[in-house]
Formats: structure tokens, sequence, C-alpha cells
């Protein structure tokens, strides 16, 4: 599906470029048009798109549904990328503007022009805590945590089939401290991040799964530590991931970095894919075009970082316009900086493996809930309804010895069967269901407790669920 066309006649067609542009500056904007009409149905290795699928990677930009009619915009779209993210209507507040009713026109329609392009598509993004609608604002706590699992469900099945990787979380480390950023979401307990990755998963199996945010380019930062130490965990658990985002928007106060490089190669080593997902860089002329040439090389060097997606297409069209951050000017002209990136693209590099990376390894906190008296455990419930399903959540807690092991019975009501399970392992879908720890959850201290949750169709269970330990 990537527009790649006959490999080797890259350096041919390239070696006209110049000629090209010569002719173009020459002759005016009737000659720029001609260059368009000519690299629509050009070779590998004149464009963002061909020349990055030569490498095996992906180019893609942010798209905005509102500018699908204008005719430059679209011209530069369609030849220049093969990899789109809707820069704002798969957010929260876009799909779900009142709880439980969706709105997919827009998103649709960016993925359509993709789809009947050529080009393939990252959502973005499942949970965050910024552009949320105003009724998710004011939720918290059990509520937020079933309204963010419903969403999930819903948007992802909703484009199930046709997401290359979703960022299924944005944004969800604090600037510095190396710890979560206080949000609603982070509110709803620690587990919010895996519960949205299992979730998304179980809705849409072949997608890659993606944790995204930004101020993680620099090795050397609390954040960028934080979230590896994230991301290593959830691989040593089985918490389903398969990227790692790195929004790149540099500028004079997140420069990029001299070890960018190392951080994409380690992040890789972990195990995921990294993506560059939302680059832009402050600046103009060489300073600006050179930048962007670093950025592609260290892609380039890392056989998995698999894309870069440039965070607009026009300076005009960058949310951080006064920057003219991007590739092409105003006009929809190629600035020195698209010329580097092609360039580069072209001359190539290596992919060696990456290296070894060193990290300290992850802490946990116990649980905190004082012990109630007796052995074994006991499990209670909370549940969510909706029309139609359900998300419930079920504390399991230790008596006064710890426990090895643990399982819940409970039953289904007629009708209703189990969709999506998280932190425990169900047996069967309807009826009788029995839910065992998994690896990670099933010691737990003499009076301590630990949650599980599962979502369903029909009515939700009621009633005391049993507990049995080991
Ligand atoms: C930005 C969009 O570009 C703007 O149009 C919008 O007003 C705010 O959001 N990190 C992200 C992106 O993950 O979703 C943000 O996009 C930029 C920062």
């Amino acid at each position: 599906m990537d527009k790649v066309l006959a490999r080797g006649s890259g350096s041919a067609v390239a070696r006209s470029r110049p000629r090209t542009a010569v002719l173009s500056m020459l002759a005016g904007v009737a000659m720029v048009a001609t260059t368009v009409a000519v690299a629509t149905g050009a070779s590998a290795g004149t464009t963002l798109g061909a020349s990055a699928a030569e490498k095996g990677r992906y180019f893609g930009t942010a798209v905005a549904a509102n500018k699908l009619s204008d005719a430059t915009y679209v011209g530069i779209l369609n030849r220049e990328f093969n990899m789109v993210t809707p820069e704002n209507e798969m957010k929260w507040d876009a799909t779900e503007p009142s709880q439980g009713q969706f709105n997919y026109a827009n998103a649709d329609r960016i993925v359509s022009h993709a789809q009947a392009n050529g080009m393939r598509v990252r959502g973005h993004a499942l949970a965050w805590h910024s552009q949320q609608p105003g009724w998710a604002q004011n939720l918290s706590g059990t509520a937020l945590r079933q309204a963010m699992v419903n969403h999930i469900t819903q948007v992802a099945t909703h484009y199930k089939g046709k997401i290359y990787a979703w960022d299924v979380v944005n944004e969800a480390f604090a600037d510095s401290g190396g710890g979560r950023r206080d949000s609603n979401l982070q509110r709803t307990g620690n587990d919010w991040i895996e519960v949205a990755f299992r979730t998304a998963r179980a809705a849409d199996p072949a997608a890659k799964l993606c944790y995204n945010d930004y101020n993680t380019d620099n090795w050397t930062w609390e954040k960028t530590q934080a979230v590896y130490n994230m991301v290593k965990d959830f691989k040593a658990r089985g918490v389903p991931i398969d990227c790692v985002g790195l929004q790149s928007h540099f500028n004079s106060g997140s420069p990029y970095p001299g070890n960018y490089r190392t951080t994409l190669q380690n992040f890789a080593a972990l195990g995921v894919d990294v993506q560059i997902t939302e680059l832009d860089i402050e600046g103009s002329g060489t300073t600006q075009a050179t930048t962007y040439g670093n950025v592609v090389k260290d892609c380039l060097a890392v056989s998995r970082c698999t894309g870069i997606t440039v965070w607009g297409i026009r300076d005009t069209d960058s949310w951080r316009a006064s920057g003219t951050p991007l590739l092409f000017d105003g006009n929809g002209n190629k600035k020195p900086a698209y010329t580097a990136v092609l360039d580069t693209l072209n001359a190539g590099g290596t992919t060696p493996p990456p290296t070894t990376p060193t990290s300290t390894p992850p802490t946990s906190n116990p649980p905190t809930t004082p012990p109630p008296s007796g052995n074994g455990c006991t499990a209670s419930f909370t549940t969510n309804q909706w029309q139609g399903g359900f998300v419930t959540t079920v504390r399991v807690t230790a008596g006064a010895a710890p426990l090895n092991g643990w399982a819940v019975a409970l039953t289904l009501p007629a009708g209703a069967s189990l969709v999506n399970t998280w932190n425990a392992q169900p047996s069967g879908t309807s009826g009788g269901l029995t839910f065992r720890n998994v690896a990670y959850n099933g010691q737990v201290g003499a009076g301590g407790s630990t949650e599980f949750g599962f979502q369903g169709v029909g009515t939700a269970p009621s009633g005391t669920p049993t507990c049995t330990a080991g």
C-alpha cells in the first residue's frame, strides 16, 4: 500500500531536481504547477513518502479535516505523504461530545481521504487529560474510569482494521520529578494507563498501540526515564504496548538534543517500535534544515524507528505558525528543511541493531488497605451500566494471611457476555465465570488488595462475588 515505485530510479530523478528547481524559479508559478504534475507520477526518491518507503519507513503529516477542500494543501498531501494523523478530529471532545453519543464525521473524512489515496492512518488520541469534552472533565473516580474504557472501546471498534497505530495514551507524565502528571484520569488510579492499553487491544487487536509524549527526546531528562521505566514495566508484565511516540516539538526552550538517537535506540531495545509522531522544529533557513536532517538521520539509524510524522503541512497550517516550524512555506513552496529531509532520506543510512540500554528497575507501591480479620479473601465490585453494556471493577482483598493466588467467581445474567478483561484471566464468557489472578497480581499481602475489571455486553452481574484463596 505504500506508494513505492521502481527502486533504483531515485538517484536519476534526484539528479534532475536542481534543474527542475531552477526552471521553476525562472518560469514562476506556471512552472511550479507543472513540477507538481510531474512529481505526482514520479518515481521513488522524489517525494518524502516514496523516499521513506524505500527505507522501509513512512512519512506522515497531521491533517485537519477542514483543509481537505484547500487544493494546494491536498495537492501537497497527496504528493508527499503516505501516513496521516487527524490533528484534532479523533480526540475525545471531537468523537464523544456528549456521553455515549459518538460523532465520527470529520475523522471519517480524513480516514476516507487517506484510504482513497493509499495512505495509512495513525489514530490520535484515545485517552488524554487535554481536549476532553466538558462532561468528562466533570467526571471522576469509577465513573470517569468506566467512561474512558467505554470511549476507547467504542472509538477503537469504529476504526477497527483501519488504523496502523493508535496513540492510546497521550502526555501522562509530568515534565519534571519523574512521576505522573496530575489529571482527572490519573486520579482514577495509577493503573489507568494499562487499562487503556488492554481495552484498546481488545477492541482492535491489529493496531499497534503507542504511548505518546513530548519532552521525552533527551535521554538524560527525568521525564524520558520515567516513560522508559513504564514501558519496561509494561513489557515485563505483559501489558500490551507496541510503540512509543516521541512528539518532538522542538524550539529554543525544548531543543533537539544531541542524544536523540540514544533515546530512540534505548526505547527500541525494550522491544517496541519508535515513531516520531508530531515533528516540528521552529526556525528557518539552514539552521532549521540541518536539525531536520539530523532528526531524519537518527531515525534511519535505528531499525525500529518506523516512521516520521510532521505536525502539519505548511507553516501557516502549524499550531505554532509564528515559529515557521514545518517543511513548506505558507504558499506551499518547499523550504530548505524539505530538501534536507528528502536528501537525508535518499542518502539513506545504516540501521545497526539497537544498543543495550542502561536503566534503573521500576518500583511499585504496596497496597495500603488495613488487614481485615480471617484467612482467605473477599471480593466486592462496582459497575457502570449503559444501554447494552457495562464495565465492572472488582476489588480482591486478602484476609489476615497473604494471598498466593486468588480466584473470584460470579455469574452473568442470561444474555450477558464478557468482551474484555484486564488484570485477571477469565474462564468462560457467559453464565458462571471464574477470574483468576495473572502473574503479577497473585501475591497480595495480608489485608492488601488488588483490582481487576471486565467489560461485557448485556446486563452487569449483581450480588456478592465469591473469592477463594490459592
Ligand atoms: C494540537 C493541535 O495541533 C491544535 O490544533 C489544537 O488546538 C491543540 O492540539 N500534542 C499533541 C497534539 O498530542 O494533539 C497537539 O495538537 C499538540 C501537542
